[in-house]
């Protein structure tokens, strides 16, 4: 397929290199298609995308869904801003989710361009919810396949980002309900699909109940063993599949400036895993 791949860690991430994705063949980007399935998330370093270019190969994913709380880039409204000030210490994403998991249909994918990086730090983490799945005792497996979680969007209520909210109370909707454990719409994987951010209790269990059975979860499925690091380089680019991986920004840049460009694309309501 004409890229190199190295892997990034044990269980997932991988780094594709000596090819453009921009004018790049069908198959070309098939390939990064077929990567990110495969590997979870995917970065290409070295393809300096103007925010056209980024979205002509988000199209290739599928459609865009404008995230209806980050601030827009003022010239491409498709595209979210992920902006840390030099005088800011907490930063967007700064602890573990998935992107849009508060959504009925959550986002497929999401793509995220550097375009501005701190000169260290600003690193971003994944874990893999699949490989934290099948490490799971075969007893909890169970449990897990028999419940649903709620999501909810309300964690943003109280963030002092500079999210672009403008104050619009319709940006927040009524929670969501998803399998917690669910199979990969294009795979059948079956990955762990509750997070730290969005996740706030098991369906029919109280917030006070579900709490500790979340907590271990999101302990277990972000141990060391079960992540990889993508250190930003200028123009890099990293596209994670929602559905497989969580995330986080890692603040550990007080004094400088960070811009990143993020594009979801549009996913499918989520089934149960069923298999065995
Ligand atoms: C995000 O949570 O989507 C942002 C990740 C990052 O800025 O590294």
């Amino acid at each position: 397929m004409g890229w190199g791949i190295q892997k990034l860690s044990g269980h997932l991430g991988a780094r594709l290199t000596g090819k453009r994705v921009n004018g790049a063949s069908e198959a070309t980007l098939n390939a990064v298609r077929d990567a990110l399935f495969e590997y979870e998330v995917v970065v290409l370093p070295d393809q300096h995308l103007s925010p056209e270019d980024h979205i002509r190969l988000a199209a290739h994913f599928g459609e865009i869904v404008v995230n209806r709380f980050f601030t827009p880039v003022a010239t491409h409204p498709r595209i979210a801003e992920v902006r840390t000030k030099p005088d800011q210490t907490a930063v967007l994403g700064g602890t573990w989710h998935t992107d849009h998991s508060y959504d009925a249909a959550p986002a497929m994918c999401s793509i995220l361009c550097a375009h501005e990086l701190p000169p260290v730090g600003g690193d971003t983490h994944f874990a893999s919810m699949t490989a934290g799945y099948h490490a799971l005792s075969d007893g909890l497996k169970q449990t897990l396949r028999g419940l649903s979680a709620e999501h909810s969007d309300g964690s943003f209520a109280g963030s002092q980002l500079g999210l672009g909210l403008g104050g619009n109370p319709d940006a927040f909707r009524p929670p969501v309900v998803h399998p917690a454990v669910i199979a990969h719409p294009v795979t059948g994987a079956p990955c762990v699909y509750v997070n730290g951010d969005f996740t706030t209790r098991f369906e029919g269990w109280s917030v006070e109940e579900s709490a500790p059975l979340l907590a271990y979860l999101y302990r277990f499925v972000t141990q060391p063993i079960f992540t990889a690091r993508v250190v930003w380089e200028p123009g890099m680019v990293a596209i994670w599949d929602n559905r497989l991986v969580q995330h986080y920004a890692t603040a550990d840049y007080p004094g400088h400036a960070r811009l990143m460009h993020r594009i979801t694309v549009a996913g499918e309501p989520l089934a149960p895993f069923e298999g065995a």
